[in-house]
C-alpha cells in the first residue's frame, strides 16, 4: 500500500472530529472519501498532510510512517494536496504559476512538466497567458491540479474538485482526472458528488460523523442503495 491510515484521532482544540479513521491507498488507484458537508472529509486529508496532526493513530506512506510530520516534510516525501480553497497566485499567469511550482522530477516519477499537464488539460493551455486572478472556478480548480502535478507527487489528494461548479465543467474535470487515472497516478478523492466519485474511483470509503461507515468496491456500493440513502446527501 502507498499510503495507510490507521485508526486516526484528530482534534480542533477540544472537539474531538476523527474516531479511528483508517484507510488505504494502493499504487495506481483512484479511492474515494465520500460524504456529507462536514462528515470530516477535509480533517482526514489535513491530518495525512500534518496540517491537523492526529493524536492518536499512524500514517504510513511508502511504507514509513509520517504521523506529526510538518506539512512541507509530507510534500517532499511526494504527497501533493489540492486543498479546496482553490487558491492561486492570482497576479500570474497560469503559465507562470506552472513554472514557480516546477519541481525536478526525481528517478522513477512521471515527469510532469508544464506542457504534459496541458495535454491533460487542454482548456489551462488556451489560457497559458491569463492572470489567474481572472479564471473561472473550473479553470482555476484545473490549476491547482496541475499546479500540483508539476511537484512531481506519488500520491494527490483532491479535497472536492467539483465543488460548486457547472455541471459541464464537472464533466471536463472528471475527463482530465479520469486521463490522469488512466496515466497511472494514484488519488485520494474527497467528494460529495457520488457520481463523480462512482465515476472515477475503484474504491471507495464512506465517512459520516468522522467515522468510516463502509468500505467496498465502486460496483458494491452502486447496488446498494440503502446505504447510499443512509450516509449521502440525496
Ligand atoms: N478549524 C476548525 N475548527 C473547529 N472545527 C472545525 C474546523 N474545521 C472543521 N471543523 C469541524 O469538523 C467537522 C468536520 O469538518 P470537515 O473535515 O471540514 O468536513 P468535510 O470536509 O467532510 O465537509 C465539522 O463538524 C466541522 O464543523
Ligand atoms: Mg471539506
Amino acid at each position: 500500500m502507498l499510503l495507510e491510515v490507521e485508526s486516526i484521532h484528530t482534534f480542533y482544540g477540544l472537539s474531538h472530529i476523527l474516531f479511528g479513521v483508517s484507510l488505504e491507498v494502493d499504487r495506481g488507484e483512484i479511492v474515494c472519501l465520500l460524504g456529507r458537508n462536514g462528515a470530516g472529509k477535509s480533517t482526514t486529508m489535513k491530518s495525512i498532510m500534518g496540517l491537523t496532526p492526529p493524536r492518536q493513530g499512524t500514517v504510513r506512506f511508502d511504507g514509513v510512517e509520517i504521523t506529526g510530520e510538518k506539512p512541507f516534510r509530507v510534500a517532499r516525501r511526494g504527497i501533493g494536496f489540492v486543498p479546496d480553497d482553490r487558491r492561486v497566485f492570482a497576479d500570474l499567469t497560469v503559465g507562470e504559476n506552472l513554472e514557480i511550482s516546477q519541481r525536478k522530477p526525481r528517478e522513477g516519477d512521471a515527469g510532469w512538466d508544464r506542457d504534459r499537464v496541458y495535454d491533460f488539460f487542454p482548456a489551462l493551455k488556451a489560457i497559458d497567458r491569463r492572470r489567474a486572478g481572472f479564471l473561472s472556478g473550473g479553470e482555476q480548480q484545473m490549476l491547482t491540479i496541475a499546479r500540483a502535478l508539476v511537484t512531481q507527487p506519488k500520491l494527490l489528494l483532491l479535497d472536492e474538485p467539483t465543488e460548486g461548479l457547472a455541471p459541464l465543467i464537472v464533466e471536463m474535470l472528471a475527463d482530465g482526472i479520469e486521463k490522469l487515472r488512466d496515466a497511472g497516478l494514484t488519488v485520494l478523492l474527497a467528494e460529495q458528488n457520488q457520481s463523480v466519485a462512482l465515476r472515477l474511483s475503484s474504491r471507495v470509503y464512506i465517512i459520516d460523523n468522522g467515522s468510516i461507515k463502509y468500505s467496498g468496491s465502486v460496483d458494491d456500493l452502486r447496488s446498494d442503495a440503502a446505504m447510499r440513502r443512509r450516509y449521502l446527501a440525496v
